[in-house]
């Protein structure tokens, strides 16, 4: 039998650094403020030429490197992104051009910040079918671009940033389980409205956010999607080694931890350094509990997205 297994992780942020005391300087906010309601500290931010294909590919190298792969072992790339570098071609596309692959399938997937539960979801059903072997599954965004600086209320929370893991055909479990949901009734609550058509921008392009909903319906389809997952696979929340949520604000991963009953030191926490990357938060987090040995092999890892659409996804997995 075929399974898909992560074989490498890795991250990649700009080198802008942008602090909570630097926002003080653009809107009316708090260092204080920020770290209260969110656990924000710090956020990366691409500088003008530095695309989402860009960042991605950093991570991708960093993936391969850690499996002992090339790039020319690629047969997959999916990248799960909001901020492509175009309308089209797909990032997963430009991104497989920079990487020098020239096989295989690339295509990009928008889920908003669940894009890489998604992504990854979609990677293992293409491997375990036989299709491909070897994914390289991404998550990218430069979300500084998509945002109004103007408001305080939604532009402290984001920064730029990619992750990406490896994920090959094996004959061990890695990839146990995916449950991936949408209810696009509540689009209204989290969305960019903005569309280009015919050369010009239509409506607002930047993100708007209705926060006291978003926490609400993050917090209960978190917890109902980890209970679901778990024992749908007979699996308990005592048998977690390692739980990741998307990296929205430090309130919603604690709220759900609680709620779960999570030992603390079981759930990363990478959004008071990076901020909320969207797409890219996920594996960004994994690869830095990877790299800090929170996460090991054989480890069972529940990983959680949650974002626009509204959209929601688990992916269980034995690292
Ligand atoms: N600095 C200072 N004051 C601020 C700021 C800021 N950056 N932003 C808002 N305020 C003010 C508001 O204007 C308001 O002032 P008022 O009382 O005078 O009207 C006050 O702070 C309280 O505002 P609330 O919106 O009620 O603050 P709340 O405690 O709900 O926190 C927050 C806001 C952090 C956005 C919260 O609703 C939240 O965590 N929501 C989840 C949303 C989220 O994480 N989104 C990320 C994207 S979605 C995703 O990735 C799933």
């Amino acid at each position: 039998m075929t399974f898909s297994r992560i074989t490498g992780t890795g991250g990649h942020l700009p080198e802008k650094v942008l602090t909570n005391r630097d926002l003080e300087s653009i809107v009316e906010t708090s260092d204080q403020w920020i770290v209260e309601r969110t656990g924000i500290r710090q956020r990366h931010i691409a500088a003008e030429d530095e695309s989402t294909s860009d960042l991605a590919l950093h991570a991708c190298r960093r993936a391969l490197e850690m499996a002992g792969r090339s790039a020319a072992d690629v047969d997959l790339i999916i990248v799960a992104t909001s901020t492509p570098d175009m309308v089209f071609p797909s990032s997963a596309c430009l991104l497989q051009a920079k990487l020098g692959v020239t096989r295989g399938a690339a295509f990009d997937v928008q889920a908003v910040c669940s894009g890489f539960t998604y992504a990854l979801a979609t990677a293992d059903l293409f491997i375990r079918s036989g299709a491909h072997r070897c994914a390289l599954v991404v998550g990218a965004e430069v979300f500084s671009r998509i945002l109004d600086w103007k408001d305080r209320g939604t532009c402290v929370l984001f920064g730029d940033g990619a992750g990406a893991v490896l994920l090959e055909a094996s004959d061990k479990q890695g990839i146990i389980a995916s449950e991936l949901h949408a209810d696009g009734r509540h689009a209204a609550i989290l969305n960019t409205p903005g569309t280009v058509n015919r050369g010009s921008v239509l409506g607002d392009p930047t993100l708007k956010m209705d926060g006291t909903a978003v926490f609400r319906l993050a917090v209960r389809v978190l917890e109902e999607s980890a209970r679901s997952i778990l024992a749908a696979n007979k699996l308990t929340l005592g048998d977690l080694d390692a739980y990741i949520a998307h990296q929205a604000n430090v309130r919603i991963i604690s709220h759900v931890g609680k709620k779960l009953g999570l030992d603390n030191a079981k759930c990363i926490v990478t959004v008071d350094q990076h901020a909320n990357t969207s797409a890219a938060s996920i594996p960004l987090a994994l690869d830095v509990a990877v790299r800090d040995g929170r996460v090991k092999p054989g480890h069972l890892v529940l990983l959680q997205g949650v974002g626009g659409g509204f959209t929601w996804g688990s992916v269980l997995l034995r690292y």
